[in-house]
């Protein structure tokens, strides 16, 4: 038997109801705030993903699907959505027109990490980008969007946590300072702290090793060593977020694992997701679209982990209205009765109804049974005595009523009843 490969999930039904439910709200949140959706390629060249997101994060160093492609080509599935929207952008010069431009995503993301509780190797992300505004009220309103879909989606307990990680300018006296805090310090760090420690010191900040979380907790904060210009404008977010009363809290520790980002820098984190509780990310990375060869445009995005998510809404017990459609089955009795069914159940299929049949011509007794297991909210019976009158049997599952109508107007009938009945709910604690 083959199976999937370690990291690789499948998504069954009906759990696939709680993704779509997701996915179809975050499409209408970000369209109201003028994001259209982009779709770009699941491979890239390896060099946008070295480039853009740093030739020393865990991802370009060890967490790269890599591989050469037949003519000798290092292509890469990619690891974030981020590079291949900026390259997008770039390549079609959508800066050409405007260069504000809000793009949207949604698809899988591959990453060679070892799987555990919320991480995967293949994991799928719905992200967002906005191009060519510096102000920091886009910081604060990208921001105030992403909380809008936490909450549309009933998701409280959650903690916004932002930082400011200053600019090209700022950022190395930073790394100065902090380089010469921990140097006595060096060999008590982690091993991947000591590897990185002059190329990327501001790691240890973030690391989870008890030993650096000790050392970094008297560390010099950034937030006091940013330059005007980065001070100002995290004001600015900070003043832009309480006008739009979303809550955060500051994480001067938070550091990202992408080199891409200057500026506001932020997390969503939520209880219940265990070590792997960042649900949400992102920032602010202007310079990038330029350096990887386009025109010098700022740019802010986050991208939510899907699964994680899903996981905080079933953890929560959470009862989401999903979008499914009540079901209705037809039993069919006879043959005369199959061959009639066949126009018929292609007409209500059709006009909008979601209908289940069943194929086996059985008995009456068993297609009910069938009927009610597949949770059918109505049943439709057509045997050779509603033939014979043009009519067919309409029974509520519920309430074990029934009514028998021509079958010119079973759709109309069927779209009444439906119209009367709530949208379903699944309750995701059985999932
Ligand atoms: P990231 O922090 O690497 O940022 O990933 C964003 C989110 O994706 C994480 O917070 C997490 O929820 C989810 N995620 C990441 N890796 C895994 C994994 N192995 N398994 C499950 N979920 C995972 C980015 O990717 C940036 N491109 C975000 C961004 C957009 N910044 C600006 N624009």
């Amino acid at each position: 038997m083959i199976n999937s490969i370690r990291g690789f999930n499948d998504i069954l039904p009906p759990e696939t109801s709680i993704w779509q439910h997701i996915e179809k709200e975050a499409r209408e949140i970000f369209e109201a705030y003028g994001f259209s959706e982009i779709r770009v390629p699941i491979v890239e060249k390896t060099g946008l993903f070295s480039r853009s997101i740093g030739e020393t994060t865990d991802i370009v160093e060890k967490e790269m699907y890599t591989f050469e492609d037949r003519h000798g080509e290092a292509i890469t599935l990619r690891p974030e959505g981020t590079a291949p929207v900026v390259r997008a952008y770039i390549e079609h010069k959508i800066y050409g027109n405007d260069p504000v431009a809000k793009f949207y995503y949604l698809g899988p993301m591959f990453r060679y990490e070892r799987p555990q509780k919320g991480r995967f190797r293949q994991f799928h992300q719905i992200g967002a980008e906005v191009f060519g505004i510096d102000d920091p009220k886009a910081d604060a309103e990208t921001l105030e969007m992403l909380v809008c879909l936490f909450q549309k989606l009933g998701l409280e307990g959650i903690t916004l946590q932002i930082n400011s990680l200053g600019c090209k300018e700022c950022r190395p006296l930073y790394k100065e300072k902090l380089l010469s805090f921990l140097q006595d310090k060096k060999s008590q760090l982690c091993h991947d702290c000591q590897r990185r420690f002059e190329i990327n010191p501001l790691r240890t900040l973030d690391c989870k090793s008890p030993g650096c979380i000790e050392i970094t907790a008297h560390a010099p904060s950034i937030l006091d060593a940013v330059c005007d210009g980065c001070k100002t404008h995290f004001e600015k977010v900070k003043e832009y977020l309480a006008l739009s009363q979303v809550d955060f809290s500051l994480n001067q520790k938070m550091v990202r694992g992408l080199d891409y980002y200057i500026r506001t820098t932020f997390e969503i984190t939520a209880l219940g997701l265990g070590s792997q509780n960042a649900v949400a990310a992102g920032g602010r990375y202007d310079g990038l679209v330029k350096s990887l060869d386009g025109p010098d445009t700022p740019g802010f995005g986050f991208a939510i982990g899907m699964e994680r998510l899903v996981m905080l809404a079933k953890d929560r017990g959470q009862q989401l209205a999903v979008s499914n459609q009540p079901l209705v089955f037809i039993a069919i009795l006879g043959d005369k009765a199959e061959k009639e069914a066949v126009g018929l159940i292609k007409r209500i299929r059709t006009s909008g109804i979601r209908l289940e049949r069943d194929y086996s011509s059985k008995s009456i007794k068993s297609q009910m049974k069938r009927a009610d297991k597949l949770g059918a909210r109505y049943v439709l019976i057509l045997g050779d005595d509603e033939l014979s009158s043009c009519s067919i049997i309409i029974k509520n599952m519920q309430s074990g009523e029934q009514e028998k109508v021509a079958l010119d107007r079973v759709e109309d009938r069927m779209k009444e009843l439906l119209r009367k009945s709530a949208s379903i709910k699944i309750n995701l604690d059985i999932l």
